[in-house]
């Protein structure tokens, strides 16, 4: 009789753990496709603040709608046609770590801490309603800051030189510490920024401290996080990695020698 009432309880439970178990992969198998809407979604309101197109309470896509996507090869600097490779479909984080479409970084390359960097980056065009020209560019950039891989969008201007806005929207950094990159108020401080020196040599950085504006640097230089100096350097190489040679200064340098002729 015990045992008979041992055996039931031990199937009911097992019934119980087979349903939930169920239930719990349906959910999660059902609820992709909407997580993957809102990271999208999510992603997009970042390229739309670093360009300074956001607006609160208007549809994202809405606000999306006149972005165009493209693919850059990064070692070229040129488009790369879309019968290629699909914009819509393109992940350059999981293509970085394929032999196809990504390659290993030698430790010297390799001032943002990615190990592998992909050959085709997407990139976002924002044009002129008037005459169409390109009015800016956002990039998407990424680096190791103390504890993690720090993801942002920089929006830079037609001149390829100067910051417009950026947009940190990724990390696993401490809050109130490294956190603090994602504070829309320093953030803010980026703009009209310059990435490179009239000779061409990359020169923006994060600094320790604030900057002093009548200094020679200072559209140089980034007031620097207090007590996040580590995760402001790693701020600091993945900007120099991304607008180095191995990232989007080919690409720069097309977009300017195209607006020069
Ligand atoms: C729990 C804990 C979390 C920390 N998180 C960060 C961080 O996210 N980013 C960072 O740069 N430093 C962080 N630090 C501080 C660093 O260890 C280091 O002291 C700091 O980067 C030096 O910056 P400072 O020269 O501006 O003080 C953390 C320290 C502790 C104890």
């Amino acid at each position: 009789m015990a045992d008979e009432s041992v055996a039931k309880s031990f199937y009911s439970v097992l019934i119980l753990a087979f349903v939930c178990s169920l239930l719990v992969a349906g959910a999660a198998v059902g609820l992709r496709p909407m997580q993957e809407a809102n990271k999208l979604k999510d992603q997009r309101k970042n390229i739309l603040y670093a360009a300074g197109l956001y607006e609160p309470g208007t549809s994202i896509d809405e606000l999306f709608k006149p972005i165009e996507t493209k693919i850059v090869n990064l070692s070229t600097g040129k488009y790369v046609p879309e019968d290629q490779l699909s914009p819509e479909s393109y992940d350059q984080l999981k293509a970085a770590l394929t032999a196809a479409g990504g390659r290993l970084l030698a430790p010297d390359q390799d001032l943002a801490g990615l190990r592998r960097l992909e050959k085709y980056s997407l990139v976002y065009l924002v044009r002129n309603k008037k005459d169409g020209e390109i009015s800016q560019i956002i990039l998407p950039v990424r680096g190791k800051g103390l504890w993690s891989t720090m993801y942002a969008y920089v929006a830079v201007d037609a001149d390829a030189n100067t910051i417009r806005g950026v947009s940190f929207y990724e990390h696993g950094e401490t809050p109130g510490l490294g956190g603090e990159i994602e504070n829309r108020r320093w953030q803010d401080g980026w703009q009209g920024k310059k990435l490179y020196t009239a000779d061409g040599k990359m020169e923006l950085k994060v600094i320790k401290g604030t900057v002093d504006p009548s200094g020679q640097q200072a559209p140089y230089q980034i007031d620097g996080l207090s007590g996040a100096t580590l995760t402001a350097n790693g701020v600091s190489k993945l900007m120099e990695f991304w607008f180095g040679e191995h990232g989007f200064k080919p690409y720069l340098k097309q977009l300017r020698e195209n607006q020069n002729g």
